[in-house]
């Protein structure tokens, strides 16, 4: 497993405002949109690109576009929808599959309630955006399910994680090429499974308390 960490004073200023407990959510939004494009930048290193032969107003050269298939984006509902826009305005030629998630807050296990995602995904490199790894549960499932589809590589992008839940992804998706993509790693997990410090609950803080 890949591990990038972004180390920049904008991640780190946006991230100090999304932590704050009266942060309205109208900015949280945006903040998490903003964000994620700054982590997408990183998170698309690798992506496929195929030269391109071009004109330009002086000569004649050589470019390059994205690859097919193009790159699967997919959110995992409900937090990570917030980040489907700051995705796609980076990377508009991707397409979007569609994962819900829950996990359980007693046990603290994910079980899926939608999916929405091409049946075959051979030679697609798949992009998981998730605010919060915690855990770990919900992502190594995601992530075990599109490669069960085939898909070559998978890189998560996630704005706060715990050590708990990325030594979770390392274990559990072992042998596979996998890459996160992080806001920030913050001290631990308390007895709830919740970030510390963190920002509370990602879903509800976006979308409100159901
Ligand atoms: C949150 C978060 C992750 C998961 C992380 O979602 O968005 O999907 O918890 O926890 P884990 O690493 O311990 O699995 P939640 O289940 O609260 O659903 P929501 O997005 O609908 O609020
Ligand atoms: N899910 C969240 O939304 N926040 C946490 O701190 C942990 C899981």
């Amino acid at each position: 497993m890949r591990l990038h960490v972004a180390d920049h004073p904008l991640v780190t200023h946006k991230l100090s405002v999304l932590r704050n407990r009266d942060t309205p959510a109208v900015t949280f939004r945006a903040l998490v949109e903003e964000l994620v494009t700054l982590l997408a930048y990183e998170a698309t290193r690798n992506v496929h690109v195929t030269p391109v032969d071009i004109q330009t107003p002086v000569a004649a050269t050589t470019g390059v576009t994205l690859a097919d298939p193009k790159p699967l984006v997919v959110p995992i509902l409900r937090a990570g929808l917030g980040m489907l826009e700051g995705m796609v305005k980076l990377v508009p030629s991707a397409e979007v599959g569609f994962l819900g998630m829950v996990r359980n807050e007693e046990t603290l296990q994910p079980t899926t309630y939608a999916e929405r995602l091409p049946e075959d995904l051979s030679n697609r490199q798949c992009f998981v955006l998730d605010p919060m790894l915690a855990t770990g549960g919900s992502l190594s499932a995601a992530i075990e399910f599109l490669f069960q589809r085939g898909a070559v590589d998978v890189t998560a992008i996630c704005i706060l994680a715990a050590p708990e839940g990325i030594a979770a992804v390392e274990r559990l998706t072992e042998g596979r090429d996998v890459t996160l993509v992080l806001g920030a790693v913050d001290d631990h997990l308390n007895e709830h499974g919740y970030i510390v410090p963190g920002l509370g609950d990602a879903g509800d803080r976006l979308y409100g308390l159901v």
